[in-house]
């Protein structure tokens, strides 16, 4: 049987939280250790269920995977040999896609099943072929895998249609020991690009520009193997500043890099939102409903598309209208159907959603459709007059590292249990 969250909402947030790893940079440099033929010992590691998904990848893959009690990772991959990614695991993330860049830089060729995913939109892969076949490789899709094989793979100009932070890391990881120089143009500059550049690096690799517009990757022979602190999670520390502020709270949000936060505490402080910045802290602090704002999501150093459900909810109590434009993912608004059952005002069409501000929210069972929209519906648990139950949470356990012991250390009413058959089988009918 699967849990749910239950919360009882009102209480605001006090204290102070510790933001775990980066997802979207563990995932990509996990996969990643295997360039090294050798041992990682990888430190900052959040241990959700994408990382765990990964490390049994790796274990099937031949590598030896040993965590201490501090949660440092060794990860020794001089045993790992193959080229092919067959375990089911791999279409349980998007991630996954990581290891198909890996194994044509180690090999020349690969074989992986498809990723999966969040539901948000489409979220296709042809710039990650593209990139693949401008270095060399024949790349298809045959039997729910991808397959691809280079005769030699070869530095190349690659410039991305899109600005895609999927597609970046790939290529970057199959050009690592390409034979000559590669650019990527139009490359995507999230930190955790610039996180998974300085782990290649650190292994070996000759990877400069990542964080600008252009990457250049000069092919090494080898790679060798590291130890990395991966960076902080922007997203995690983005979701509890609004949690901070949609409780009427006051939270220190640290272990985090609050130049990586400016888009966030920009649109907080035009809420009327309280912000205080240290040198790896942030503070939230609020006592009033939000001022309405526009926010439109964008590619980094913009507005993230990762907190567009968290700000939404946030502005479901705004004085005013509020507009969102999301401008990355064309279905990332399947969760406003559930806070409309909390009592939000939100009208969608097609990639803008307009939020009348209503007085509060109040609990009602809802089911998480994503892992963000599932981190959205804690806040608006949390915020909300009344008990919320939160169906579906295996979503957020993908991505939030101990997010109800963190909320509880902040004060929340919040507690996972397991949900009944009987219950199970009247959720069905809840809609
Ligand atoms: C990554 C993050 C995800 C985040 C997103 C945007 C991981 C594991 N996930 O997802 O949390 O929401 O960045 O910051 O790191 N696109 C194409 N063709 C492609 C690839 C992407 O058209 O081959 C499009 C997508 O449909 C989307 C846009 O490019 O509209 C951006 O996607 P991308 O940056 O690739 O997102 P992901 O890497 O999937």
């Amino acid at each position: 049987m699967s849990d749910k969250f239950v919360i009882n909402g009102g209480i605001p947030l006090k204290g102070t939280v510790t933001v775990s790893g980066a997802k979207n940079a563990a995932v990509a440099i996990l996969p990643a250790t295997l360039l090294s033929r050798g041992l990682c010992i990888i430190d900052n590691l959040p241990m959700i269920d994408d990382v765990k998904f990964i490390l049994d990848i790796l274990k099937e893959l031949g590598a030896e995977v040993t965590i201490d009690e501090n949660q440092v990772v060794s990860i020794d991959t001089s045993n790992a040999n193959t080229y092919k990614a067959t375990s089911p695991l791999m279409t349980r993330m998007r991630a996954s896609y990581y290891f198909v860049g890996v194994f044509l830089a180690l090999y020349g060729k690969a074989e992986a099943l498809l990723p999966g995913g969040c539901a948000i939109g489409r979220r296709p892969i042809d710039l990650h072929i593209k990139g693949f076949e401008s270095l060399g490789a024949n790349v298809e899709i045959r039997d729910a895998s991808l397959i691809a094989e280079a005769e030699h793979l070869h530095g190349a100009d690659i410039y991305l249609d899109q600005v895609s932070v999927g597609a970046t890391i790939n290529i970057m990881l199959a050009a690592c020991m390409a034979e000559g120089t590669t650019f990527i143009s139009n490359a995507a500059k999230e930190p955790h690009v610039v996180d998974v550049a300085n782990f290649l690096n650190k292994m070996g690799a000759n990877i400069r520009g990542a964080g600008t517009d252009t990457i250049r990757i000069r092919g090494v022979k080898k790679m060798h193997g590291a130890s990395y602190s991966v960076i902080p999670d922007q997203i995690e520390a983005g979701t509890y500043m609004i949690a901070a502020a949609a409780t009427k709270g006051d939270v220190v949000v640290q272990n985090i890099i609050p130049v990586h936060m400016e888009a966030l505490t920009n649109k907080l402080i035009e809420m009327g939102v309280k912000i205080e910045r240290g040198d790896d802290y942030i503070r939230v602090s609020n006592d009033r409903r939000p001022l309405a704002v526009r926010i439109r999501t964008l590619v980094y150093p913009g507005y993230p598309t990762d907190l567009q459900q968290p700000a939404c909810v946030f502005l479901s109590t705004a004085i005013g209208t509020s507009i969102i434009v999301e401008n990355i993912f064309e279905s990332r608004f399947k969760y406003v159907d559930e806070i409309r059952r909390m009592g939000a005002k939100i009208v969608v069409n097609d990639r803008i959603a307009v939020i009348e501000g209503v007085e509060k929210l109040t609990g009602a069972p809802v089911r998480a459709t994503d892992l963000r929209a599932g981190a959205a519906l804690i806040i608006a648990g949390l915020m909300a007059e009344g008990t919320t139950n939160i169906y579906n949470i295996k979503y957020i356990d993908r991505g939030y590292y101990k997010i109800e012991e963190k909320l509880i250390s902040l004060g929340a009413d919040i507690t996972r249990t397991e949900i009944s058959e009987d219950e199970a089988y009247n959720l069905e009918y809840i809609y």
